[in-house]
């Protein structure tokens, strides 16, 4: 029953009208079978473009209410875990379950760090092959597809220990990848992994050492912040991606890879670029009406804006607009700031908006604060993709393990021409 004391059964009855068959089964936690369609007709099939409706899997790992604007990570909210964790450890917690005793948390940062390095032909064989002005996400993606083919036992998904370690491979190595991209593309030499920082310390290193170069403390904890935000967001367009893929028992890295360029789409990770690009379009205070009009008008979208599950402020924008001050503090304020905090303000209070329940998602603030730390606008979704690996792999760990998993194959709806005889060439 669904309530104590109340009568209502928690259960949904399907009745085809052609035939008067009816079918009754449970609902559990908001969800019913889809085997209620097939035990009417095997050849029924729902309609669901974009999955609305779909639940196509069972998962533990991110719970997400988003009419309430609520994301827990295993049950932990991720309030609380931006402001008392590391990446590392969510990275850990989002893998396994639990967080981490403080021995298990230091094997494991000890892990991590000690799988920083990356084969030197990748380089030297591989990335250094890419035009001189390649998108370092475009970089990125093949780099992860690459990076497998010099892991040839990744493809033994049956080995356990060999998991954990394509695990740590990835982790590690995806932000060694992202600065080597980010270095080719500005014809930096590239600076190798220092095993004696921390996992953000050792990435913004990597970035930006020239010469003499210390992180600031505050820039360092932003960037921790920022990748703890970015970790895993459940069954999102990549993350899916990574499931359909690694459905077929695809390598991990492939799987990774296709994940990767799933977020590379400016409606997913690529609005963050799309951000900052409108809001320098926008140029100045008193254009920010006359862009909603347009908005409103369809001409364009208020990027940053909407999101498919959370109808409700995204709870992680709010903890980015918090770090972006801290940031802000010390590496000067980023003149757009107040062209995003206007367009907040005038979109929130507009009609179009409320009305569609559209509220800044993680994307509204993050370009502004990575913009500030010197980040180039096409690194990114590169800087969304590092953290989120943890996510995909997470994911792609609980699909291998889940027994009601199969090879990821939806059906379709025809809706093509019937069958007709061919046509030579010569008569049509
Ligand atoms: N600006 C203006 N109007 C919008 C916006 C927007 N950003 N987002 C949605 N709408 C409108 C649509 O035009 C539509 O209006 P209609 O009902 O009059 O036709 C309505 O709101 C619903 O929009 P859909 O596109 O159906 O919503 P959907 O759930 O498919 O899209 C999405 C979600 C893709 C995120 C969308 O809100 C969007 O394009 N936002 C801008 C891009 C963006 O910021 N993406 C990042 C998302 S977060 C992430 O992936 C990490």
């Amino acid at each position: 029953m669904s309530d104590e004391g109340n009568d209502v059964p928690d259960t949904i009855t399907i009745t085809d009208d052609r035939t008067g068959k009816t079918v009754t089964v449970p609902i559990e936690g908001g969800v019913f079978p889809s085997s209620a369609l097939r035990q009417l007709d095997p050849s029924l099939f729902m309609y669901d473009p974009a999955y609305l409706s779909t639940a196509a899997c069972r998962s533990d790992i991110t719970y997400l209410d988003g009419e309430q604007g609520i994301l827990r990570h295993r049950g932990y909210p991720i309030e609380q875990l931006a402001e008392h964790s590391t990446y590392l450890e969510v990275a850990y917690l989002l893998l396994y379950g639990e967080l981490p005793t403080e021995s298990q948390l230091s094997t494991w940062n000890y892990e991590v760090t000690h799988h920083t390095f990356i084969h030197e032909n990748m380089r030297k064989r591989f990335v250094d092959g890419f035009h001189y002005d390649a998108h370092p996400m475009g970089m990125f993606v093949s780099s992860l597809a690459a990076l497998g083919t010099f892991y040839p036992e990744s493809k033994n998904l049956g080995d356990h220990e060999g998991k954990h370690k394509q695990i740590l491979r990835l982790l590690a190595k995806s932000p060694t990848l992202a600065a080597m991209c980010y270095r080719f593309s500005v014809g930096l030499p590239f600076f190798l992994p220092d095993n004696a920082l921390s996992y953000p310390a050792n990435f913004l290193t990597m970035m930006w050492k020239i010469g003499e170069y210390e992180v600031h403390p505050v820039l360092e904890r932003a960037m921790d912040v920022l990748f703890i935000l970015h970790a895993d967001h459940e069954q999102n367009c990549g993350t899916t991606t990574m499931r359909v893929v690694g459905s077929s028992h695809a390598d991990p890295y492939t799987s990774a890879a296709a994940a990767a360029s799933a977020l590379y789409g400016p409606m997913h990770g690529g609005a963050n670029e799309q951000v900052v690009r409108m809001l320098g379009e926008i140029g100045s205070l008193d254009q920010v009406d006359a862009f909603v009009a347009d908005v409103k008008e369809g001409k364009g979208r208020l990027m940053g804006f909407g999101h498919r599950v959370y109808k409700n402020y995204d709870p992680r924008a709010r903890i980015i607009k918090q770090t972006a001050d801290e940031v802000f503090q010390v590496t000067g304020k980023n003149p757009l700031l107040d062209i995003a905090l206007k367009l907040e303000e005038t979109a929130l209070k507009d009609a179009y908006f409320v009305g569609r329940k559209l509220y800044p998602n993680v994307d509204f603030y993050s370009g502004l604060i990575y913009q500030a730390m010197g980040f180039p606008v096409d690194m990114f979704t590169v800087l969304f993709a590092i953290p989120r690996m943890s996510g995909w792999l997470a994911h792609w760990q609980e699909l291998l393990d889940d027994k009601d998993q199969k090879i990821s194959r939806p059906r379709q709806w025809y809706t093509g021409v019937d069958e007709r005889d061919y046509v030579k060439l010569g008569d049509r």
